[in-house]
């Protein structure tokens, strides 16, 4: 593995058209990986995209002044009192570097400060890489699997990682 010359930080207000365009690519790249798609997301104004850049806990992963990765910390309304890895997205020139597990980490101090325990995630049944990324930091598969809203043809399964 590369070291990763790149660093992680948490998204401010101002950083919505770096996050538009990190989501853009990511739907774009690896579209089977998210609930939403890139048609949906083109839509969203700009005060959309501040919006979220200011109130979702999104951590952006930065190398050389160009964002090449994101994660986000959230909830989920289905299970309550849970915490959630949202929205895991490397650029292909900078997978197995590192990036990834940067971004998780700061996913993993965010769910911490919140009094977590566990964190969850769900990832699709067509995302080899991503099950097998999780599997190595400590993600344990629960067994339980969904259809996604968009592509009932793609499973969702829960993974969690224990905090303590
Ligand atoms: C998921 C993602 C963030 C992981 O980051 P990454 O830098 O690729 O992860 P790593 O390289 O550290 O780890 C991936 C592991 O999968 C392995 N792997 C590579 N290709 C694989 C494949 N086709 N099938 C299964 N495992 C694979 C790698 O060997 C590596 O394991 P190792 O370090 O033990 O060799 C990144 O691949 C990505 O952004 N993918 C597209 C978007 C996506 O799928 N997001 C997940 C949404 S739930």
């Amino acid at each position: 593995m590369k070291n990763s010359p790149c660093v992680v930080r948490r998204a401010k207000v101002d950083d919505a058209p770096a996050l538009r365009a990190i989501r853009l690519e990511a739907l774009k790249d690896t579209p089977e990986a998210y609930g939403s798609t890139y048609e949906e997301s083109l839509r969203w104004t700009s005060r959309q995209w501040r919006k979220v850049a200011k109130t979702r806990n999104y951590f952006l992963g930065e190398c050389q002044g160009v964002v090449r990765g994101m994660a986000s910390g959230g909830y989920n309304e289905d299970r309550p009192g849970t915490w959630w890895l949202y929205s895991m997205y490397v650029s292909p020139n900078e997978r197995g570097t590192g990036l990834a597990q940067q971004l998780v980490d700061e996913v993993v101090a965010w769910a911490r400060g919140e009094g977590a325990t566990e964190l969850h995630l769900h990832v699709g049944s067509r995302s080899a890489r991503a099950r097998s990324f999780y599997t190595k930091l400590g993600f344990v598969e629960r067994g339980d699997v969904i259809e996604m809203d968009r592509d009932p043809s793609i499973g969702l399964h829960t993974m969690v990682k224990t905090l303590v």
